[in-house]
């Protein structure tokens, strides 16, 4: 993918970070996922006092663009961390958890992009099969 589009979806993931709802981590993300078509739907985490109700930033993302009946993706850029920075001490940034990479595996291909903010302000970029070597897909329940 182009630079000037890589970074203008870092942006719009970035903007996203004010609607983050962490009262318990303060862990801010934010999320913009580019569908094939050119539409972007954006994402933020939002918590719960039950954690485990919390869905993450890339997981809204994903629901708002199935809801609205986009099912082609072609990258995502996540963005934050504590209090919406990435961690500094680590050279590569927090990557989707695990749920979140398995939701990517539900509806992208091998070719999509998942583009991280690295603390210092480069991007780190991989591609689906990188984050979920062997996922489990509907091809996988097949007789
Ligand atoms: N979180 C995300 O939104 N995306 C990620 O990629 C990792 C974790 C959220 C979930 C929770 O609100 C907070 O970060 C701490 O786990």
């Amino acid at each position: 993918m182009e630079k000037e589009i890589r970074n203008k979806l870092i942006d719009t993931a970035i903007a996203q970070l004010q609607y983050s709802y962490t009262p318990y981590s303060n862990f801010k993300v934010g999320a913009a996922l580019l569908a094939k078509n050119g539409q972007v739907y954006t994402g933020c985490n939002i918590e719960n006092a039950s954690f485990s109700a919390t869905n993450c930033a890339e997981r809204t993302a994903f629901f708002k663009a199935v809801y609205d009946g986009c099912y082609d993706f072609a990258a995502i850029a996540v963005v934050g961390g504590p209090a919406g920075k990435p961690v500094q001490a680590q050279d590569e940034p927090s990557g989707p958890c695990g749920v979140c990479r398995q939701v990517m595996q539900e509806f992208c291909g091998p070719d999509f992009e998942i583009h991280m903010q690295k603390a210092g302000g480069g991007v780190f970029t991989v591609k689906l099969p990188e984050l979920l070597p062997f996922g489990f897909t509907k091809d996988s329940m097949e007789a």
